[in-house]
């Protein structure tokens, strides 16, 4: 198949890892037959310096047309005061918006080979970890109205998040068929007893989990589910949560990994057009010194694969070759175990590549 990828490499660390993901899909092709395009366009700091805002239009239509978009990472403290208008968060949240991609998939899995960094204690890991979060992208408090006013004498700032009910439903459904693929468990996380959007949003789950009746449906509080998450994740198989609460969820979910360079995402619209990614930031800090995990980035490739490219066995191909790097006692620092092979982000892809 020949298939057309944007690659938006970004800020910080996120040109290395990307290379290594290419470095990866560049064996696919030659193993499996197929033929990848790649149209580099820049987003976010890079694109600031360049052209003064953080995806140009054009590179928004590159994106647009394309059969899918591989993102490494935005961002960095030399843009931190730039206008909220022109920040580098601001392509993303554009991106997601004009690609219409609503349904955005973390998977949390602690990988067997480092279940010793995990923070969490041995009989809380039990058999290990593996979950996936699904976040609703487009919607919610993210995309509502907001203002700054004067009123009294004093600055007072609004944001208001709407959501509708066929937003609720597709991602509802997104979540009711992702659990019928994985242990037809759902958990609908909300804050019903505060506020009308989540009493909405347990109605709307509510009529689709009359139609799932395979799946085993519940719901949650969202300040429960983070105490839960610490106490026994390994309660959790899919969980479903509007945009700013999966944002927190998914980053303390992450963490019980202890490994959140691991960590692939995709964000899913309803055509096959989609957004991978790796969980992490830019990392400015480790920037340009070959020492940042690629695994992340390389596992959201294999997303890539499965989700928009319809292409199962080029995926596994991946996540078996990450699987053997790793029982092969290879480690970036960020996952580095006494015992094992330091290797760098490069090296990391020569591995991976290697394995496929
Ligand atoms: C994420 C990030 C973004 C978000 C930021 C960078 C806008 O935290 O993808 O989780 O809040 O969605
Ligand atoms: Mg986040």
């Amino acid at each position: 198949m020949n298939k057309k990828i944007t690659v938006l490499a970004g800020d910080g660390i996120g040109p290395e890892i990307v290379a290594e993901a290419i470095k990866v899909l560049d064996k696919i092709e030659k193993k499996f037959g197929h033929k990848f395009e790649y149209t580099y366009v820049d987003i976010g700091g890079c694109s600031i310096d360049k052209y003064g805002v953080p995806i140009t239009e054009e590179g928004m239509q590159l994106c647009k047309q394309s059969d899918s978009v591989l993102l490494g990472a935005v961002g960095g403290p030399k843009w931190d005061n730039c206008p909220p208008a022109i920040r580098p968060e601001k392509a993303l949240l554009a991106v997601r918006k004009e690609l219409g991609l609503f349904a955005n998939l973390r998977p949390t899995k602690l990988f067997a080979q480092l279940a010793d960094s995990s923070p969490l204690k041995k009989e809380i890991v039990g058999n290990g970890i593996d979950l996936l979060i699904v976040r609703e992208l487009t919607g919610g408090v993210y995309f509502g109205p907001k203002k700054t006013e004067e009123i009294d004498g004093e600055l007072v700032a609004t944001d208001i998040m709407p959501y509708s009910e066929h937003e609720i439903e597709r991602i509802g459904r997104v979540a009711f068929e992702t659990a019928m693929k994985r242990s037809k468990k759902l958990a609908s996380v909300d804050k019903a007893n505060v506020l009308d959007t989540s009493r909405l949003w347990r109605k709307t789950m509510h009529r689709l989990a009359e139609e799932y009746k395979e799946v085993e449906y519940s719901d949650i509080l969202v300040d429960n589910t983070a105490m839960q998450l610490i106490k026994n994740p390994t309660q959790f198989d899919v969980l479903v949560t509007e945009n700013m609460f999966g944002d927190i969820l998914s980053d303390e979910a992450s963490m019980l990994t202890g490994s959140i360079g691991m960590m692939p995402s995709a964000s899913l619209s309803s055509t096959t057009l989609g957004m991978y990614e790796p969980i992490h930031g830019s990392a400015p800090d480790i920037a340009g010194m070959n020492v940042a995990n690629p695994l992340g980035t390389i596992l959201s490739a294999a997303m890539m694969l499965r989700y928009s490219f319809d292409m199962a066995s080029e995926a596994d191909a991946i996540e078996n070759a990450v699987n053997k790097v790793l029982d092969d006692g290879y480690r970036t620092g960020d996952i580095m175990q006494a015992g094992c092979k330091k290797t760098t982000c490069s090296e990391m892809g020569d591995l991976v590549a290697k394995n496929i």
